[in-house]
């Protein structure tokens, strides 16, 4: 990034400003990326942004791989094939009864038919101290650990959203834990917990389609729903 804060065509500083309702509402997962490459200065602006998150007693036990190796894509890619294949007719199913389903087929399709040629990859990888170790019980500390991760995920979209940059949570590729673990090189206590494409936009943004607010808040406890309209 140069010293007035610009990459290329992109005024970083400014495209940060955006108005955050603005960033919030029209942040959606961009699956179309285009090939070009992703500054490593400006990602590491955002990666760096993303880290004001909070997490668990503060522990910051995370770390990002990110992956621009065109033969580490490729194995992660073929590990991916491999679950979306599985995971292809259940999705399938669900989209002959779900038009939004169906919409977010082909993009996701996309991607895994070209892996490789996605710019980055961000892979958020927390390590699991003590209270950790069991992870899935009890359960507070699944909460803690993967809470531990996803907002400051949640931080990065929002600013590769600003910037331009298409970007989304995706969890599938990496499913078979130990395989991605593998790949990474990850220590045996370090645990990756989602994947992040990154790339320059080619799909476009939102506005999301999300349900209505009334029909998401129970007041005092559940079931008590005074804003839904009878
Ligand atoms: C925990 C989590 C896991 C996800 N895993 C995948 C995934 O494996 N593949 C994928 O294409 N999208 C994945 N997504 C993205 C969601 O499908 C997407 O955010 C959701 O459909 C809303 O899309 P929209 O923001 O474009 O409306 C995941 C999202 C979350 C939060």
């Amino acid at each position: 990034m140069s010293d007035e804060g610009t990459v290329g065509e992109v005024d970083v500083t400014q495209a940060l400003g955006m108005p955050l309702e603005d960033a919030m509402r029209t942040q959606r997962a961009v699956r179309r990326l285009h090939t070009d490459p992703v500054p490593d200065d400006l990602l590491l602006h955002l990666l760096e942004l993303s880290l004001k998150a909070p997490t668990s007693s503060n522990s910051q036990d995370w770390s990002y791989v990110v992956v621009k190796d065109r033969e580490q894509k490729a194995r992660i890619g073929r590990l991916y094939r491999v679950l979306y294949r599985a995971f292809a007719p259940v999705v399938e199913r669900a989209a002959a009864r779900d038009p939004d389903v169906a919409r977010q087929m082909a993009p996701g399709k996309w991607q895994a038919e070209n892996f490789a040629d996605i710019p980055v990859f961000v892979i958020p990888c927390y390590r699991h101290g003590l209270k950790h170790m069991a992870i899935g019980w009890p359960q507070i500390s699944v909460s803690s650990y993967y809470g531990s991760v996803y907002p400051a995920v949640q931080n990065l979209l929002l600013a590769c959203r600003a910037v331009g940059l298409g970007a989304s949570i995706q969890t599938l590729p990496i499913w078979f834990v130990p395989g991605a673990k593998r790949i990474l090189g990850l220590p045996w206590n370090v645990n990756p917990v989602c994947i992040v494409p990154i790339g320059w936009a080619k799909g476009r943004y939102g506005p999301t389609k999300r349900r209505p607010i009334e029909e998401v808040v129970h007041v005092d406890r559940y079931g008590n729903r005074p804003f839904l309209e009878t």
